[in-house]
Formats: C-alpha cells, structure tokens, sequence
C-alpha cells in the first residue's frame, strides 16, 4: 500500500532527531548534503505550554529544510494532544513525530519516551490524542525495540501505533537497557516491517552506503536514519546516495573541505547566539565529533577542549594543515 507521507515514494534518507546536534544549523548541513527529511530535537509537551525561549528554539525552522518533523514528548495524552495543537499552529511542520525511544532518566522518571514501551495503554492515548488533535497532518514515532532484553515488543508497539493512524514508524534497533551499548538489532526492526504495512524507518548503526543496501535488503524497510554517523560526517547522506546510485564509495572530502565546513558551523553559531565565546563553547562537544573525520584526531580534541574564539579555531586549523603539510 502506497504511503500517504509523499517522502516515501522514493527510498528517504532521514538525519535522526539528536538532542543537543540535530539544530537548525546542522540540519541545514545535512540537508545541503543530501538529507531528505529531517526531525528536530526532542521538545517537552510541558516546555511547549511555557512558551519558553529555548522550546522556541528547538522549534525553529527555515523552509528549506521541508519536509520537517517536530518531535515531541510527554507521558500525558491530553497534555500532548494539546501540545501538538499550538506546535502545529505555531510553526507548521510537516508532520509531528512522537518520541518513544528516549532512555534519558529525567524523560523516563516522568512517564516519557521509552518508558511508553513497557506502558501500552498509555502509549495508545497518546498517540491516538495527537493523531485526533493535529488530523489531517501525519504523525510518526519513533521507538526502540523493548524496554530490555526480556521485554522486546516493537512488533506489537508498531502494530497499536499503526491502529491508532500514526503514519510512519522509525526503529532504533536497541532496548532502553542498552543505552546506546552493545549493536543494534536489525533482526527485530526486520520483524517491525513484516508487522505492520505503515513505512518502517530503520535506525542504528549505519555508518555507510553498504551499511544501509545490506540492511534494507535484510529486512525491507522503507527508508534509513542516521544519527551519529552523520555528527562527524554530515556529506554520509550523499555518499549513501552515490553507493546507492553506482555501487561505488565516494572519496572523504579533502582536509582542506572538512575546515572549511567546521569554521562554517562555527560562524553560524556564532551568529546564532550573538556572543563569540558562549557559542565556540557551546560547539566544543561537536567539534569533537568532527574531529573523528580527521588524521591526528587525538591533538585535535585536546585543543577543542579549551576553545572560546572563532580566532583559536583558525589557528588550530592552520597548525593542523601545517602537519598535514598541506599549508595554503
Ligand atoms: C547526542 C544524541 C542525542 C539524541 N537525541 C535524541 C532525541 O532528541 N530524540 C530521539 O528520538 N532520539 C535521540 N537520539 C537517538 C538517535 O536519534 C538515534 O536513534 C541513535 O543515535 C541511533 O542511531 P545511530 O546509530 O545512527 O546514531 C539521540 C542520540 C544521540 C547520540
């Protein structure tokens, strides 16, 4: 049965929704870079009602980045029905996706993401209140595959999401439990697509064209997420769709591209945040994630550690070339 998410009429390359990464700014590089759906950071129902200045953020987004999804979470169907109402009003996503996977503690304590897991009724009025609040504006969710090893139910999760009119299912491939140890388990997404006849988004672990070919074979999802893969290496979503298109592995971009991109995202989060010094530090933690995409990754990270300035960031850059003896 064809999908009424339009996306899906090819095979969708989704950037996850990662709290803390997945903002406008690297959305937009992800997009640029072949991306074809994205979903903002996870944002509280409760946040929401508080109309504070950082749930704003989290809901900002340019048009380019259509089609966008706003992901929300909660443990309370009325409060998220209501949630989804003024997110829908307020900046017009192209579709709602619930969160159910979440591990965080804080999220949890409160009845949210994967708690819902072990909690179906629950689950069942949340999703059903937002399907009901937001209609005709599709809603998603996305899930792990079981509270635990000895509760693994994505299967039936999906099977009462898909009665409840949700539109599509992403599966990220571990238990709560897991955190974010151990493999994902591709076994059970493959279960999830053979349960339910909504599109199945399968997530975890892919770090390449191969990666997501072998896997969609396996299990015959309808598109691939990725997350952290993309942290380091946000060009993976074209090199999928290159491996995808001739079977062939597209070159890493040159050193002199990778700084390029980085002093960009600095830029613009310098611009994004107004102060110099709160944003370089604010970026620390990606610039250790890009950091992994480049040779002497190790010095690299030791100086991250301690940058404040946009100029700190040229000079590390400029030392880095030297080593590389590819000074310009
Ligand atoms: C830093 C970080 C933040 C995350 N935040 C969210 C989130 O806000 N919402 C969500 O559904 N999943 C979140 N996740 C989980 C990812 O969306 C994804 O399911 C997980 O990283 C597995 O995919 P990967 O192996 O491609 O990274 C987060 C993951 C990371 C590493």
């Amino acid at each position: 049965m064809p999908s009424s998410l339009p996306w899906f009429s090819g095979f969708p390359l989704y950037l996850a929704p990662m709290a803390g990464v997945s903002d406008k700014i690297f959305r937009q590089f992800c997009k640029e870079r072949g991306a074809d759906v994205l979903v903002t950071e996870f944002v509280s129902a409760e946040g929401v009602f508080r109309r504070n200045e950082r749930t704003r953020e989290y809901l900002d987004f340019d048009e380019c980045e259509r089609p966008i999804g706003v992901q929300l979470f909660g443990g309370n169907a009325e409060h998220m029905a209501e949630a989804a109402k003024h997110v829908v009003d307020w900046v017009r996503p192209d579709f709602i996706d619930l969160n159910f996977g979440c591990p965080v503690n804080k999220v949890v304590a409160k009845n949210g993401g994967s708690a819902l897991l072990k909690d179906c009724p629950t689950l069942t009025a949340v999703a059903g209140a937002v399907v009901r609040a937001v209609a005709p504006l599709p809603v998603t969710a996305k899930i792990r595959i079981g509270w635990d090893a000895d509760s693994i139910n994505a299967p039936r999760v999906a099977t009462i999401l898909e009665e409840t009119g949700i539109q599509a299912v992403a599966v990220h491939g571990r238990t709560r439990a897991q955190g974010y140890s151990g493999e994902a388990d591709w076994k059970v997404i493959g279960e999830v697509v053979e349960a339910i006849s909504i599109p199945v988004i399968g997530n975890g672990d892919l770090t390449s064209g191969a990666d997501v070919i072998r896997r969609r074979a396996e299990t015959g999802i309808a598109g691939a997420m990725i997350g952290r893969a993309a942290m380091s290496a946000p060009w993976i979503f074209d090199h999928v769709k290159h491996y995808f298109a001739t079977g062939e592995q597209l070159a890493s971009p040159t050193i002199e591209e990778k700084w390029a991109l980085i002093q960009r995202h600095c830029q613009l989060a310098v611009e994004e945040w107004g102060r110099e010094d709160q944003a370089i530090r604010s970026m620390r933690a990606r610039l250790m994630a890009y950091s992994k995409a480049f040779p002497h990754a190790k010095l690299l990270r030791e100086k991250f550690q301690h940058v404040s300035s946009l100029a700190e960031i040229d000079a590390i850059a400029s030392q880095h070339r030297q080593l590389q003896g590819t000074a310009v």
